[in-house]
């Protein structure tokens, strides 16, 4: 069996990053690595990002924006297609899978939104627990100052308050589920990288 990781915190707390040089410290050992991400780059994933991130006039149906429900049925889909048709193959093949965002970013966004917290945990059942999470952990306002370099951004990143939320949540979260470890995001890029590949080796020493 293989291992699967995955990497969550707010928008700008650095999750591709990290992602990425997680998975060329596994390459150089030697190890078969399927980078990931949610959402995904299926036509699930593109009509997601089209419906529900890109705001404005495509993100409306029927002249109304589309609910907090369909919103999160649509994560839930994309995620299931990425389960079933990526996540477990690659797991029974025993490579390391690394997916930049899961379920955990469904219960904090979603959640955020006003839905219900017992109802997405219902909804996300089917996914495969991960052996380890990576929650990158940041202020809001230092994740507001990163995004708002980027060019592009979704109607999430725009808004501190939901971020401020989402935060919360997350943290939250951490609580309830023991696989999510918490990591400091304002460190450098080289010291996050290295807490991380230290939770990593501990986790899959066996000694929890
Ligand atoms: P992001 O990681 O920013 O993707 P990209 O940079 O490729 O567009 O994710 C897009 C947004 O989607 C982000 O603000 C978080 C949100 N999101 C949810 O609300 N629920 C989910 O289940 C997932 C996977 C993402």
């Amino acid at each position: 069996m293989g291992t699967f990781i995955v990497i969550e915190g707010i928008d700008g707390a650095g999750k591709s990053t990290q992602a990425r040089l997680l998975a060329e410290w596994f390459e150089e050992r030697g190890k078969e690595v399927v980078l990931t991400k949610e959402p995904t780059d299926t036509a699930f994933g593109k009509l997601i990002r089209r419906l529900v991130l890109t705001g404005g006039r495509e993100g409306i149906i029927d002249g109304a924006r589309i609910s907090h429900e369909a919103e999160a049925l649509l994560f839930a889909a994309d995620r299931a297609e990425h389960v079933e048709k990526l996540i477990k193959p690659a797991i029974k093949e025993g490579k390391i899978v690394i997916s930049d965002r899961y379920f955990y970013s469904s219960l904090a966004y979603q959640w955020a939104r006003g839905l219900n917290l017992e109802w997405l945990i219902g909804l996300n059942r089917f996914a495969v627990r991960p052996d380890i999470v990576i929650l990158l952990d940041l202020p809001v306002r230092e994740s507001m100052r990163r995004i708002n370099r980027r060019s592009i951004k979704s109607e999430f990143d725009r808004i501190a308050e939901l971020q401020k939320a989402v935060r919360e949540n997350y943290l939250r979260l951490a609580e309830r589920f023991p696989e999510m470890k918490i990591v400091n995001a304002l460190a450098s890029v080289e010291d996050i990288h290295e807490d991380i590949v230290e939770l990593v080796k501990h986790e899959l020493s066996g000694e929890k």
